[in-house]
């Protein structure tokens, strides 16, 4: 285990597993659609490679880059790296490490579904229930974690520790 991290809340193996899961149900769901992957860097990398193994249909894979900020009255994204493929008329899935807040999804949606994706639908490797400040959800969830900053598996602390292969929570002394 990392000399930083306090206790490991998702192993290797669980995520691996839940993977397997959540692959099977996206392949029943999306099995008469055209199914797009986005996955937001950097965050859901990790999560990206393993997640489309697990889909048995075809599809496409692109990703976006944005970051959210709190304008004067709404939520704004910049985007600092867009899709490129297009995704007109197709069912997109957001790929995301984490919905803490909601505010980032809830931006990327609205974008999405303003450059003309039939439907949009976001899995989450993780959901932290008790961060939110929006009523956004994910349609597919991974693991439920408690009000806590966790690294790992994409998760970062300043950029560090993305390529931890479990979920832990960061000890106080690294912060
Ligand atoms: P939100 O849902 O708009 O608040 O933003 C979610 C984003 O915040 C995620 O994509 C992560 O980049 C980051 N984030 C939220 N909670 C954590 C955490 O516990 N560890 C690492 N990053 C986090
Ligand atoms: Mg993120």
């Amino acid at each position: 285990m990392h000399k930083d991290v306090a206790e490991i809340l998702i192993s290797e193996e669980q995520i691996q597993a839940r993977c397997k899961e959540l692959g099977k149900e996206l392949t029943d769901y999306y099995k008469d659609k055209n199914l797009t992957l986005i996955g937001l860097l950097k965050g859901s990398v990790p999560f990206m490679v393993d997640l489309m193994k697990c889909i048995d249909l075809d599809l496409q894979i692109d990703f976006m880059d944005v970051s959210s900020y709190s304008g004067t009255d709404s939520q704004e994204v910049r985007i600092l790296k867009d899709v490129e493929c297009s995704i007109t008329d197709r069912d997109v899935l957001i790929v995301e490490d984490i919905i803490d807040t909601g505010k980032t999804l809830e931006a990327v949606v609205q974008l999405l579904y303003s450059k003309g994706a039939r439907n949009v639908k976001i899995v989450t490797l993780l959901d932290k229930p008790e961060g939110r400040t929006v009523n956004m959800n994910a349609d597919f969830v991974g693991f439920k974690v408690p009000n806590k900053f966790v690294i790992g598996y994409g998760l970062d602390y300043n950029q560090k520790y993305r390529n931890l292969p479990y979920v832990g929570v960061i000890k106080k002394e690294a912060i």
